[in-house]
């Protein structure tokens, strides 16, 4: 096979031969890795050879299109140590709308990003979509143009150099589970084209959808109950027949505008695959895979986490790995635990949603207590090598308990009750709660129910600015030092506050989470070097902490070694270093607590503050206030 390949790619005359050998020299290497993973899901028979040459092919076209440049940091790239577990990445998110308008707009935010620090940008879903509600553009109906009133995908390349060459990796969304019902492959298939019909689960009665639904998950049970809907294959702007309704399902597991794309079509893969290389050859670096659990169902199964997800996966990186080698992929399942970590691996995606530090560092903010946090950082922190988490305080998402039940029971904590518990905390009916959050998909029937809300809104800055100042330092603190690459939601670190008026626009009066989705508030940033102001405590706090990390070697990489504090509001961990530790300290009691001097014995004496850079004396203990945090250097007694 590798011959017959290697012979047709030979007489393509779209590339010089230095840069086909570039790609022969990445085959061997990656070619079993394709065959070994669509065999997986496509069955060993003769045929399969066909889909392994075409996916190759996919590669190849992709790759002869590749500018220039791009092929020079693949080059740079590939054999190098991973850029995403150095010190120096920090990555910020935002919507191009509604955070500065349009792509050139945004072009125009990046000496800001600079200035705050930003090594990595995350653009929200910026494609083609449905007018109205697009579920925030994640119903994409082109992967191959931008929406027209953000910019043109030649203004996307062009900022994407840009970014590269300011430092900053541009970030963009794969959304490969379903497109928009506006996409041409689902209008052909609503128009009935058999063969785009089986780009997606549509079946012509209920009996395959009833057998399905007895155990896949609702996930956005406010749009519709199940997973499927019905076809609305009525001509835009006219209302569909009451007599004479489409009488076939289509799988949606979000929106009734997201149709899911039935990968066991492996046209869906090679489609979706030069869709993919397409985006990557705009200039992504990272392509952040969108609802990644849910691209594989089983009959009798959940639905999410499918072995064949992981095949799917491993696919689609060694294609990656042949046309764009510098490409990343993130991955985006906000699942069990045990489930998240199986995505990460430098053969599927050497990114990950970190969905669990994230759930905990709220959790430990509302009861003021380390226990779960501090078990998941001793248990679940580790990540392959070549592989690293996103830590965020919070995303575009909700807020989900995605902690598992068996390891809050094994402490002591009842799982659902605590869930419902935080719920109450974040909602702000719990009484003495400083969140102000909404409730997302309250689904009174399975118990479920989210939290939406900005950093700032959630964690009080309203109603008592002060502790909310330090809580919202404190969450940010963790993500930038626990290890992996921290996430900042743009505006929240000038303190932006929840939207009031989010119900009002278009297309979002049914989706919570626009609440904390607002608008850059020039205002906030303006007060951010004003240091007597909430946004320049704030800012400046998240600045320095950034600027910390950066000339603190002991943050390079993901190593992680848990530290018991002997004192249930104050989390520990270390940072490994050559010669020293980062020893950092986060009290997330409204109280001052208290780690003793022999609890901190196994140190020399004399520490350094980093954010200060002064000496503290270990031997008298550490006294941190409310909310509270240190990152200490010390050095191990020997
Ligand atoms: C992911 C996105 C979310 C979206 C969903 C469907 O979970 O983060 O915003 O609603 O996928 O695309």
């Amino acid at each position: 096979m590798l011959a017959v390949l290697q012979e047709h790619l030979v007489r393509d005359t779209r590339v010089a031969a230095a840069d086909r050998d570039v790609f022969l020299h990445r085959l061997p290497q990656q070619l079993p890795r394709i065959v070994t993973s669509l065999s997986a899901v496509y069955g060993s028979g003769p045929e399969i050879w066909d889909v392994v040459a075409r996916a190759v092919l996919t590669a190849w076209d992709a790759y002869a299109e590749r500018p220039a440049d791009l092929r020079d940091l693949d080059r740079q790239r590939e054999g190098a140590a991973p850029w995403f577990t150095s010190r120096e990445a920090v990555g910020g998110v935002c919507y191009v709308d509604r955070y500065a308008g349009t792509i050139a707009g945004l072009r125009e935010q990046i000496p800001y990003f600079r200035e705050l620090g930003l090594s990595y940008l995350h653009l929200m879903p910026l494609y083609e979509s449905p007018a109205g509600n697009s579920d925030g553009g994640y119903a994409v109906s082109s992967y191959r143009r931008v929406d027209p009133a953000l910019g043109t995908m030649e203004e996307l390349a062009e900022l994407a150099a840009e970014l590269r060459s300011q430092g900053i990796a541009l970030v963009l969304d794969f959304v490969f589970n379903h497109t928009s019902n506006e996409h041409e492959w689902a209008r052909a298939a609503a128009a009935g084209d058999p063969h785009f019909e089986r780009f997606y689960w549509i079946h012509r009665d209920r009996t395959l959808p009833d057998a399905f639904e007895r155990t896949a998950r609702e996930i956005f049970p406010d749009d519709h109950p199940g997973v499927f809907t019905r076809v609305d294959s009525t001509p835009a702007g006219r209302a569909a027949s009451p007599f004479d309704p489409d009488p076939r399902w289509v799988w949606t597991t979000f929106h009734r505008f997201q149709w899911d794309l039935n990968y066991a079509n492996p046209e869906v893969f090679h489609a979706m695959a030069g869709e993919m290389l397409f985006l990557a050859n705009q200039g992504a670096q990272v392509l952040r895979l969108d609802a990644v659990a849910f691209i594989w169902k089983q009959l009798g199964s959940t639905c999410e986490s499918q072995p064949q997800v992981h095949d799917l996966l491993r696919a689609f990186r060694a294609v990656a790995a042949l046309a764009a080698p510098a490409v990343e992929f993130k991955s985006e399942a906000i699942v069990h635990p045990d489930e998240v970590i199986r995505y990460v691996h430098p053969e599927q995606c050497a990114l990950s949603y970190n969905p669990l530090q994230m759930a905990l560092t709220w959790e430990a903010l509302a009861t003021r207590d380390v226990t779960l946090l501090s078990a998941a950082l001793a248990e679940r922190h580790e990540t392959p090598e070549g592989t690293a988490w996103v830590n965020y305080v919070r995303g575009h998402d909700d807020i989900g308990w995605t902690f598992s039940d068996d390891d809050a029971a094994r402490l002591g904590v009842d799982p659902a009750g605590h869930r419902r518990f935080l719920n109450a905390f974040y909602t702000g009916r719990h009484p003495g709660s400083f969140a102000d959050g909404v409730a997302f998909q309250d689904n009174p029937r399975t118990g479920d129910c989210r939290i939406c809300g900005t950093t700032a809104s959630l964690l009080g800055l309203e109603a008592e600015p002060g502790p909310a100042v330090d809580r919202i330092l404190l969450a940010h603190s963790l993500a930038m030092s626990t290890g992996g690459v921290p996430l900042v939601y743009l505006g929240d670190e000038v303190g932006q506050l929840n939207d009031p008026h989010w119900r009002q626009e278009p297309g979002h009066g049914d989706d919570a989470r626009w609440v904390h989705r607002p608008r850059r508030r020039e205002a906030d940033h303006e007060r951010r070097h004003d240091l007597f102001s909430v946004q320049g405590r704030i800012f400046g706090g998240i600045r320095g902490m950034i600027a910390v990390r950066r000339r603190t070697p002991e943050f390079e990489g993901t190593t992680l070694i848990p530290f018991d504090t002997h004192n249930s509001h104050v989390l520990g961990y270390q940072r490994p270093g050559e010669h020293s530790l980062v020893l950092c300290l986060a009290n997330v009691s409204d109280w001052s607590q208290f780690v003793t001097g022999e609890t901190l014995s196994g140190f020399l004496p004399t520490a350094t503050l980093l954010h200060a850079q002064s000496e503290v004396d270990l031997r008298g203990g550490i006294l941190l206030e409310a909310h509270g945090f240190r990152w200490l250097r010390v050095i191990p007694v020997r």
